[in-house]
């Protein structure tokens, strides 16, 4: 069956190749920045496999279950080759990557010595700061503008330099966790937000100065932490008015990844659900910038919206409706990167008799979030050489990386980890003219 037969359209255009070198602008070279960079040089000289990255080792399959054609999607759609991959970066601290890995301490000492030599050319430019916005943070290597449009303009020099070195660029937010921020009339339109540079509003963060320079200057962005950034009407408009894609935010690693798996099962089989709490510790920077309660609500919100959105309580009100759910994160230095993570879940079954799960995860914060970093980068990157991709704005289909799905205007955001696994798929094969995949499955039984 042809896409167009099953209600799709036919992709429009040739997506360009992805030839020549690939710059990718990280903001804030913490943790999961430099796991990911640290792990690209690693795979690059086969120290390692990219294991969690689904653009390096996922597979598709193409056509009928019969005719045995699953590519990898490297091989299906033209992607950015690991080797044309280059670094560059902001941080609020002077440290190169090399150090900033080290004191990050996921990666272990051996893997950090062979990879050194790499790892020490990569030094951050100074960074758009402001402590109002992160509170536990004192930031030492930063810019000093007149006003918020002079820093825009510091940043999109930096980007137009960067560019002069490689052939296209994308840019990814792995900075900390601002505080929780609410749009107001500054976010409307581009002109407001263009305004509110002039005047420093106090609503536009360091995180919408970058996403602002980026997509001015045609520039894919994605967002690791769950700030507002570009979840505003203006930002949204200037991503589709300079195509430049962007999708929704904070990586999708531990708990919610659990949650995003189990919550769809219980619906699936109408289990009820009373309670679902959920507590973390962790010792890492981001731990510490999340212990300040201004940062946490905005983790807080983050976290919260996939149960609501995959329960439907609306439409199921006597199996969702009464649903306590609770989130917590708390500091705890001894543990460093390794979180771990307890959810207590209360669930009932037939004549409403109850049942507990209980999960327990040892999870390795960055060591989950480094590919979804890397994936978001090749992916945006695809998006921006892919015609009908590239003028959207919003790429929903990389909701599957995310925490917080970002969707078009009035549209509820889809957080079932199995869903957004098949809408990316499925983009995917559209992009590339391939038929859609329905797992309809009937025509083996003709
Ligand atoms: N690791 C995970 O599993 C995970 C999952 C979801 C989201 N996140 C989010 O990803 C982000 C990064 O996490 P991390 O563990 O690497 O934290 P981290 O504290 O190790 O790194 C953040 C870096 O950003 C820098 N920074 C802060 N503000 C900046 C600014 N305005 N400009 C430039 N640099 C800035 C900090 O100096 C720091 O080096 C956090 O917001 C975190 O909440 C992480």
């Amino acid at each position: 069956m042809s896409t167009e037969e099953q209600g799709g359209q036919k992709s429009a255009g040739k997506i360009a190749p992805a030839t020549g070198k690939l710059g990718v602008m990280v903001v804030g070279l913490g943790a999961v920045a430099t796991t990911m960079i640290a792990g690209v040089e690693a795979v690059r000289r086969g120290l390692a496999k990219p294991i969690g990255s689904l653009t390096q080792m996922g597979t598709i399959r193409l056509g009928k279950r019969t005719d045995n054609k699953s590519p990898l999607i490297k091989d299906f759609v033209p992607l950015a080759d690991l080797n044309d991959v280059v670094f560059t970066g902001w941080d609020i601290f002077e440290d190169n990557v090399y150090e900033s890995a080290a004191h990050a301490a996921v990666l272990d000492k051996e893997t950090l010595a062979k990879l050194k030599p790499y790892l020490e050319t990569i030094k951050p430019m100074p960074a758009v700061f402001d402590q109002y916005y992160v509170k536990r943070l004192h930031g030492t290597h930063v810019k000093k503008g007149k006003n918020k449009r002079d820093l825009a303009d510091q940043v999109i020099a930096d980007i137009q330099a960067f560019k002069k070195t490689v052939d296209r660029v994308v840019m990814i937010w792995c900075g900390s966790t601002e505080i929780f921020l609410e749009p107001t009339a500054v976010h409307e339109s581009i002109e407001a937000f263009e305004e509110g540079l002039e005047t420093d509003d106090i609503g536009i963060a360091p995180s919408q100065i970058y996403a602002y320079a980026a997509l001015s200057e045609g520039v894919p962005f994605a967002n690791g932490a769950p700030n507002l950034t570009v979840d505003t009407p203006a930002l949204i408009e200037l991503s589709k008015r300079n195509a430049a894609p962007i999708c929704g935010k904070d990586f999708k690693t531990g708990q919610t990844f659990m949650k995003t798996v189990l919550a769809p099962a219980f619906k699936a089989r109408m289990i009820g659900v009373s309670g679902w709490f959920s507590t973390n510790i962790l010792g890492n920077r981001d731990g510490e910038v999340l212990d300040d309660p201004q940062s946490f609500k905005t983790k807080e919100e983050s976290k919260l919206g996939s149960l609501e959105y995959i329960f439907q309580p609306e439409l199921y009100p006597d199996l969702y409706k009464d649903i306590y759910h609770k989130i917590r994160i708390n500091y705890y230095p001894p543990r460093g990167d390794d979180k771990e993570a307890w959810d207590n879940i209360d669930i009932f079954g037939w004549l409403g008799y109850p049942m507990q799960i209980k999960v327990n995860f040892l999870c390795r914060d960055s060591i989950l979030a480094a590919p979804i970093a890397l994936d978001l980068v090749l992916f945006l990157d695809l998006a921006k050489r892919a015609p009908d991709l590239r003028s959207r704005g919003i790429q929903e289909w990389l909701s599957f990386y995310l925490k917080s799905p970002q969707t078009a205007a009035g549209l509820y955001p889809e957080h079932d980890l199995f869903i957004q696994s098949m809408k990316l798929k499925n983009t995917l094969r559209h992009i590339m003219g391939a038929d859609l995949i329905t797992h309809l499955g009937l025509e083996y039984y003709d």
